[in-house]
């Protein structure tokens, strides 16, 4: 296993410590999660823990139909009890910027409706200020406002480029049938503020700013696996 993957996987071991029998678990997206599925997998199957997860996008849901997790839906279970996810940028607040893998308006709704929101990821994602290497915040966006979306970010300061897929020609199009955009602003001085900037333009359908929404987030580092919490706003 490459060394980075080892931390991801570490992060991860922490975090299924979260889950109880009989939890509603929220199913993030992306490569660091894919290690907390299997580890649940694993708990389903040998100690013989029952949970429902709900995923937060058909990565998710292959990952844990996959791994012999029985899931759920939002309607049957509105209140989930943890959510644990990714992200590709983490704050010293906890706020994070998350959506690189497309799925972030799931992943949102899967966090608000989470007791308790657990962040797992290699020590790389902590950053001092979100936007700092020029990491963009994907938006989803409605094809039907994709030009007007894009001048809009343009008068907040920022950049708008349409995420192109590798797979087929054009936009990459989100589990929810959307644009996905990926809008660069540089060091973004108050994300809370360009949220909901952000959210109040017509055709945004939801932002990879996550505020004020982690409990705990889990940071593998060489030697170690790190914890940071934040108390929720
Ligand atoms: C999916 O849209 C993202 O929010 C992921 O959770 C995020 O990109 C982290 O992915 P990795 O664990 O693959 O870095």
């Amino acid at each position: 296993m490459e060394p980075i993957e080892a931390l991801k996987r570490n992060a991860a071991l922490a975090a299924v410590k979260h889950v109880k029998d009989g939890f509603i678990v929220g199913l993030g997206s992306g490569s660091t999660i894919a290690y907390a599925i299997a580890a649940l997998g694993e708990q389903v199957k040998n100690e013989n823990l029952h949970i429902l997860g709900i995923p937060s996008s058909y990565q998710a849901f292959a990952l844990a139909v996959q791994n012999k997790i029985p899931i759920t839906t939002l309607e049957e279970h509105p209140v989930i009890d943890v959510d644990i996810d990714g992200a590709d940028q983490i704050d010293p607040k906890l706020d994070l910027i998350k959506g690189m893998g497309a799925a972030l308006a799931r992943e949102k709704i899967v966090a608000a409706a989470s007791k308790l929101n657990i962040i797992i990821a290699d020590e790389k994602k902590r950053v001092k200020v979100l936007g700092e290497n020029n990491q963009p915040v994907p938006m989803e966006v409605l094809s039907f406002a994709i030009a007007p979306v894009m001048r809009s970010i343009e008068k907040l300061g920022g950049r708008a480029a349409l995420r192109e897929t590798k797979g087929k020609l054009g936009p990459v199009i989100s589990d929810n049938g959307n644009a996905i955009m990926d809008a660069t602003f540089g060091t973004i001085g108050d994300a809370a503020k360009l949220e909901r900037e952000l959210k109040m333009i017509p055709g945004v359908v939801e932002t990879g700013l996550f505020i004020g929404l982690t409990d705990i987030v889990y940071l593998g580092t060489a030697s170690t696996v790190e914890q940071l919490t934040q108390k929720r706003k």
